[in-house]
């Protein structure tokens, strides 16, 4: 595909005698399409070339040089020049790309020979898979398929907490009240009540704590009988994730939690010793982190157990030994920003400052309701995560059962709708926003939501199918597509690799949902101006082309997400 940016760049270079990248990066888009299609702001050289803006615009519009075919015309506004490029050729470029690579179109190879391991979901066993752990799933899911989509070896890592107290308290709970609770038939939700219910109980009684402690030390050193039970709760959890993954179309290549770090721990406890980084605090032992503002990083604490700390730093050693990746992201709520700060400094500390460099925390705020508050168990409503996207599910039918009772494959349609819009409403702001869980929003086929993508995706199938064929491309006169909003839909197709690669740069799939919103509602307003079947062929060809190449975008980006595309609606 030709790069308009690229093109504008090295010509304002030739003239100017600066540096073409620098250059490329000033380019901006005005968000008015009448003002070009793209602007370059002079103010920014103003310093280099010793110039008033408005004199250096004027001065590189005299000078340069442009190929009619791809920059049509620059116009002097200000200290800024207006680049339109050439019409046709966006036309050409955008439609020859896609119909060369279709559903791989976006796609790019900055990432081959390049690892990116993405850790995320990371529940904690025991404790309920709930709503709290939607964010990081979603959006590390959305990561995920992103970088593999530019050429990544991508690597999925499930971050269990799969070792802790909590498994004290649960096997204590259990040796108390086994009989109390259905273990029989609903191992889960009875694993579930057994630990809510010594955690409230032993606010009152903190012999239950103890007796806690009691079970967890027995674990943590080995005794069969525990260790089996452990393993035994583990399993049954990871079973019941599964659920919830399948829904989400999640994919992890490793489970390796925390439990799975317990015996790598000394070595890294060693490596701190001789490195002269540990040292004695209140019966701890930590690494000081004054220097750099910040509390120090506990590692073995004054009961002589290894924390949460201990682990992230024995993992991350791993993962540098496993993978040697070109980066490493953890997807992790906004509340453990302190946390990565110190595991990443100590882990500097230590001489890794090359592979931390690699690493980023990727944070996210929290889910809350309408009011603001979080989501919790406080107003009673349901809070497990498959509990939410099966209500998602069933609201969706009710939906179908109104409006369109004959649909066929209702379940399989509901599904996608269901999930893909409680995905969708994730992924619609900017992650570190808290995100508003609200039915009526998530579900609004007419909002900016998850169902309206897939309806205008459905719309242009339904096109498609009504016309009776997909257009070839060599039966297409460009020409045909002059409209201004065709126009917009070919600008906005055109963008798509450049908009995938930045929200993967930034770690921000919202990025690619407010893209996929734009699209949608342009070619919503293409085709309320323009008949697409027509009475003349060569213009139906035409529109026909470009319905396919919407089509074929808004479901390789929605994908991307996490989203499935139904086919009917
Ligand atoms: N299990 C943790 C939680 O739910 C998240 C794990 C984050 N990852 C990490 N490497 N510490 O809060």
């Amino acid at each position: 595909m030709i790069n308009f940016k690229k093109e504008i760049a090295q010509k304002i270079a030739k003239v100017t005698n600066l540096n073409e990248k620098e250059l490329e990066k000033y380019i901006e888009v005005p968000p008015n399409s009448d003002l070009g299609d793209y602007a370059f702001p002079c103010f920014k050289l103003a310093k280099d070339l010793r110039k008033a803006p408005p004199m250096i615009a004027n001065d590189i519009k005299e000078n340069i040089e442009i190929d009619k075919n791809i920059i049509e015309r620059i116009d002097v506004v200000g200290g800024y020049l207006n680049i339109f490029i050439n019409k046709a050729t966006l036309v050409e470029t955008v439609l020859e790309e896609i119909s060369k690579s279709n559903e791989k179109y976006g796609a790019s190879n900055i990432g081959e020979g390049k690892t990116a391991v993405i850790e995320y979901s990371s529940p904690n066993i025991a404790k309920p898979f709930h709503i709290g752990h939607l964010r990081t799933t979603v959006i590390g899911g959305a990561l995920y398929k992103i970088y593999n989509f530019l050429g990544y070896k991508t690597i999925g890592i499930n971050y269990l907490g799969d070792w802790g107290l909590q498994f004290g308290k649960v096997i204590a709970g259990i040796s108390l009240w086994k009989d109390e609770y259905d273990f029989e038939n609903d191992e889960m939700g009875s694993i579930l009540k057994t630990y809510i219910r010594f955690n409230k109980e032993e606010k009152e009684n903190p012999e239950l704590t103890e007796m806690a402690r009691d079970y967890f030390k027995k674990l943590e050193n080995g005794e069969p009988e525990i260790v089996k039970q452990w393993e035994h709760i583990r399993k049954i959890s990871i079973d019941n994730y599964q659920k919830t993954y399948k829904l989400l179309n999640s994919k992890f290549d490793s489970y390796n939690g925390e439990a799975y770090y317990n015996d790598k721990m000394e070595p890294i406890v060693k490596e701190l010793i001789e490195k002269g980084l540990l040292k004695e605090s209140q019966g701890a032992k930590v690494v000081d982190l004054e220097e750099y503002d910040m509390p120090p990083c506990i590692v073995i604490t004054s009961a002589g157990t290894t924390i949460y700390a201990t682990r992230d730093l024995a993992a991350l050693k791993d993962r540098i030994n496993k993978y040697d990746f070109d980066k490493l992201i953890y997807v992790v709520g906004n509340e453990q920003q302190l946390h990565f700060k110190q595991v990443f400094k100590v882990m500097e500390l230590m001489g890794y400052e090359k592979y931390v460099a690699r690493c980023t925390h990727v944070p996210f705020g929290l889910v809350v309701d309408k009011e603001g508050e979080k989501i919790g168990s406080r107003k009673g409503n349901s809070v497990f995560l498959e509990d939410i996207l099966n209500e998602a599910i069933d609201k969706v039918k009710d939906i179908i059962n109104e409006k369109n009772s004959e649909l066929q494959d209702k379940d399989e349609i509901a599904k996608k709708i269901g999930v893909g819009a409680i995905i969708f409403n994730d992924l619609a702001n900017s992650r570190i926003k808290d995100e508003v869980f609200d039915w009526d929003t998530i579900l609004n086929f007419q909002g900016e939501t998850g169902p309206y993508i897939q309806y205008i995706y459905v719309r242009t199938r339904s096109i498609l199918n009504k016309a009776g064929y997909t257009p070839k491309l060599k039966e297409i006169d460009y020409n045909m597509l002059k409209e201004k909003e065709a126009i917009e839909i070919l600008k906005i197709i055109y963008m798509f690799s450049e908009t995938i690669q930045n929200a993967a740069d930034k770690n921000e799939p919202s990025i690619l949902a407010r893209y996929l919103i734009d699209l949608s509602q342009s070619f919503s307003s293409f085709y309320n101006e323009h008949k697409i079947i027509t009475d003349d062929e060569s213009i139906q060809n035409a529109r026909l082309y470009l319905t396919y190449a919407v089509g074929t975008v808004l479901k390789t980006g929605a994908e991307l997400l996490g989203m499935e595309m139904p086919e009917r609606m």
